[in-house]
């Protein structure tokens, strides 16, 4: 009994690995529909399209995962990430083309960006050492000092990402519009403690981040 039981375990563990390790190579034949948005290799052109070259595995398929849940035509309110931009369009995509896609992305190198000198200071000053009198963490505990965020706790990368998108999730965790942090709401939480101005300058500070 504990035998089979054992070995049942074994199996599902097996297989559920087998199924979520990614193929960079599978995923890049699967990116042509994404490329016109967030370019060929992940570094998008445009600031309001993220780049996702260079971000880690676990982070970009958890998104891809709550982007497909919160994207689909008539999916309820509060329920993954809604992105308008991207309706629909992970619909027919299975786990393992997601996971593909992921491995594809965290595979490519990301580009860095500049910051605005006269928003440096109160970026670095956040970033590193977080609002003791608001009791805000530092940013660099999770996100580590140099923005290349934590690959196996699923902590996202931010170095060089694109200022303006940057700042739509701050805002949008701060006002409830972004939920998929999970249920300790962190970044929620986080941003609800963050000025628009204080959100300018993390933002152009994290852009010039490498
Ligand atoms: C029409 C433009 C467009 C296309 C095409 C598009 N996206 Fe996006 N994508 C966006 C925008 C805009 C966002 C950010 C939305 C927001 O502000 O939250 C985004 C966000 C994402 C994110 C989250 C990034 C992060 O750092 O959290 C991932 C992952 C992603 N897209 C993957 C894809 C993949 C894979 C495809 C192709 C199957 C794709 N996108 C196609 C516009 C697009
Ligand atoms: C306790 C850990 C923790 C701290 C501290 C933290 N973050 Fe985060 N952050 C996260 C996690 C986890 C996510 C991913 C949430 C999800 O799964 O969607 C995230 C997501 C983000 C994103 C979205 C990235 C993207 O590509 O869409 C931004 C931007 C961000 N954090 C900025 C910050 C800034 C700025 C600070 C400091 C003011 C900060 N974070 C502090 C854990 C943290």
């Amino acid at each position: 009994m504990n035998k089979v039981l054992v070995s049942l375990l074994l199996t599902l563990g097996i297989t559920g690995m087998a199924h979520a390790a990614g193929d960079a190579e599978a995923g890049q034949n699967k990116v042509a529909v994404c490329s016109a948005c967030h370019g060929m290799d992940g570094n998008s052109p445009a600031p309001n399209f993220p780049k996702l070259a260079g971000q880690g595995e676990r982070y970009l398929l958890k998104q891809l995962q709550d982007i497909k849940a919160g994207s689909t035509p008539g999916a309820q309110p509060g329920v993954g990430r809604t992105v308008l931009e991207m309706t629909g369009m992970l619909d027919p995509m299975s786990d393992q083309d997601l996971a593909d896609i992921a491995a594809f992305y965290a595979s490519q190198a990301a580009t860095t960006g500049f910051a605005d000198p006269e928003l440096v200071a109160h970026g670095e000053q956040l970033f590193r050492g977080g609002n003791l009198e608001l009791g805000m963490p530092a940013c660099i505990g999770c996100h580590a000092p140099d923005g290349a965020g934590n690959t196996l706790a699923a902590y996202p990368r931010l170095a060089g990402q694109h200022a303006a998108y940057t700042a739509k999730q701050l805002t949008d965790f701060r006002e409830g519009d972004r939920y998929n942090d999970g249920e300790a709401m962190i970044m929620r939480t986080i941003a609800a403690k963050l000025s628009n101005r204080d959100i300018e300058a993390l933002s152009s500070y994290i852009q010039g981040l490498h």
